[in-house]
Formats: structure tokens, C-alpha cells, sequence
């Protein structure tokens, strides 16, 4: 199988397009460590997962804005589960409103998650992933990260500062064959996305040229996709899977 032997870290897996990629990584005989800021979504999802691929999956609560506290995870996890060779940052949140009505604390706590908590895993899984041979690294980020969206000044700099984040990663960590690429999904039906109204729906699917919202599944393929060896020789990269939003 192709992830045999590899163990993978998933963080924001207790639900939405971080389970359907732990269940990828399980269904392709990985080892997965699941992610989220409550043990009782985590541990749901792998328990969920457990049921198809068992013993594929366990889980960890963590909030990843937490420096201290990722950094302990990540020292429990080696110990008790082993070295990690794919570390997938998909834990993300949203705090919307117009800028003239932002508080600090909704920038704040988008930008600590969604950027400084890729920030704090990468620094607490960088050895093992140094060590292993032909790590990957993969940042979920959005395609707001490449276009921007009024209503969501902190999510867009958060995300294009993940993307700036993937490609200095990426660099620094060549040398050891460690690959660090982005995925930037574009409207995925998820509970993220369930939130929308009906009519911000349906503007939306107007402006997708193949017409509908993505699923789980077309993410969790590309993720698949450049864990696999196939992608050895991509680094660096950002892979829009938006049914053409921003071509
Ligand atoms: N859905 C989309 O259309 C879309 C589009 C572009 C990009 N994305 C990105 O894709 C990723 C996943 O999105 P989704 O729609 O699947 O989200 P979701 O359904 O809202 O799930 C988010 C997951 O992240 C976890 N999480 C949130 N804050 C966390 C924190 N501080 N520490 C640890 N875990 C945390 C949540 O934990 P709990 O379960 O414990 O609450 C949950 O498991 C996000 O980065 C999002 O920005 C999504």
C-alpha cells in the first residue's frame, strides 16, 4: 500500500475535509494521527475511520494556536506513536465581517490558528520530518488566500501568509528532501461552508466555471496525491482545486 509504513499527521481532522484526508492517508495503510481542538470530534472521526481501516487511526485535542502545548503533543506523539514523516496543516477557522467592524480578538484568533498554528506544528514535527526519508509537508490553505474576499481581511492574510509560509518551508527544508507544497481549496461543501446563506450560495456557483461546490474527497486526493512518491520533484507549490474559480 502506498503510505505503509508512513505515519501522518492531520490536524483539524475532527470533521469536514480533515477527516476525508485522514481517511485518504488510513485507506492507503498509514498510521494517522488526527488532530482538533476538542477530543470528542477528533476522537468521533477516528473512531469513524477505525471501523473501515482498524487500528489506522488515533487521535489528540490540541488547540494549534498554542506554541507550548504543540510542541508537548508532538514530543507525546513520538513517544507513544512514532516518527512522523507527513504533517498535513489543515486546521482553519473563519471570523467574518466587513474591516470597519472587525474586532482584534476576530483577526487574532483567525491569524493564530490558521497561520501561527502551521507555524507551531512544522516547528514541533520538524525533526522527525528531517530525519524521514522523503517527508512531506502540505498546507491547506484557500483560494481567498490568492484573491481576497470582502468580509474576510483576516482569513485572506491568513492564508496567503501560509502560502508565503509554504514556499520559505520549502526552501529551507529541500536540502533534506522534505517537500512543502499548498493546496488552496475553493468552495467545498463542509459545515465552514454550510454556514453561507442561501443566495451568498448560489453568487458563488455563478462565478464556478464547473458549476458546483467541490466535495472532501477532491481535496483529500490531491493530498493523497502529493504525499505520494509521484510528487517527489514538486515543492513549493500551490495547486488551486477550485473547479477553475481562479484560472
Ligand atoms: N470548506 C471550504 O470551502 C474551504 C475552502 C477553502 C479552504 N478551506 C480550509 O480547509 C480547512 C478545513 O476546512 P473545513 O471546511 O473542513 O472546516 P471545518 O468543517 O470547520 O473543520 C475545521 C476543523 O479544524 C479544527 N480546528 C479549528 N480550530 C482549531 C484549533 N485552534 N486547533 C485545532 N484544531 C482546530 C476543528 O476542530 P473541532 O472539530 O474540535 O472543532 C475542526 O476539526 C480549513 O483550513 C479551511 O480554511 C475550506
Amino acid at each position: 500500500m502506498l503510505f505503509e509504513n508512513q505515519i501522518a499527521v492531520v490536524t483539524g481532522a475532527g470533521r469536514g475535509i480533515g477527516q476525508e484526508i485522514a481517511r485518504a492517508f488510513a485507506e492507503g495503510g498509514a498510521k494517522v494521527v488526527l488532530i482538533s481542538r476538542s477530543e470528542g470530534s477528533c476522537g468521533a472521526a477516528a473512531e469513524e475511520i477505525n471501523k473501515s481501516f482498524p487500528d489506522s487511526c488515533v487521535s489528540y485535542a490540541v488547540d494549534v494556536a498554542d506554541h507550548e502545548a504543540v510542541q508537548a503533543l508532538a514530543k507525546r506523539i513520538g513517544d507513544e506513536v512514532g516518527a512522523v514523516n507527513i504533517l498535513v496543516n489543515n486546521a482553519g477557522v473563519t471570523r467574518d465581517g466587513l474591516l470597519m467592524r472587525m474586532k482584534e480578538g476576530d483577526w487574532d484568533s483567525v491569524v493564530d490558528t490558521n497561520l501561527k498554528g502551521a507555524f507551531n506544528t512544522v516547528k514541533a514535527f520538524m525533526r522527525p520530518l528531517m530525519k524521514g526519508e522523503n517527508s512531506r509537508i502540505i498546507n491547506i490553505a484557500s483560494v481567498i488566500g490568492l484573491i481576497g474576499n470582502a468580509g474576510q481581511a483576516n482569513y485572506s492574510a491568513s492564508k496567503a501568509g501560509l502560502i508565503g509560509f509554504t514556499k520559505a518551508v520549502a526552501r529551507e527544508l529541500a536540502g533534506r528532501a522534505v517537500t512543502c507544497n499548498a493546496i488552496a481549496p475553493g468552495f467545498i461543501t463542509t459545515d465552514m461552508t454550510d454556514e453561507l446563506p442561501e443566495n451568498v450560495k448560489e453568487a458563488v456557483i455563478g462565478k464556478i466555471p464547473l458549476a458546483s461546490f467541490g466535495k472532501t474527497e477532491d481535496i483529500a486526493k490531491t493530498v493523497t496525491f502529493l504525499a505520494s512518491p509521484a510528487a517527489r520533484y514538486i515543492t513549493g507549490q500551490v495547486i488551486a482545486v477550485d473547479g477553475g474559480m481562479t484560472m
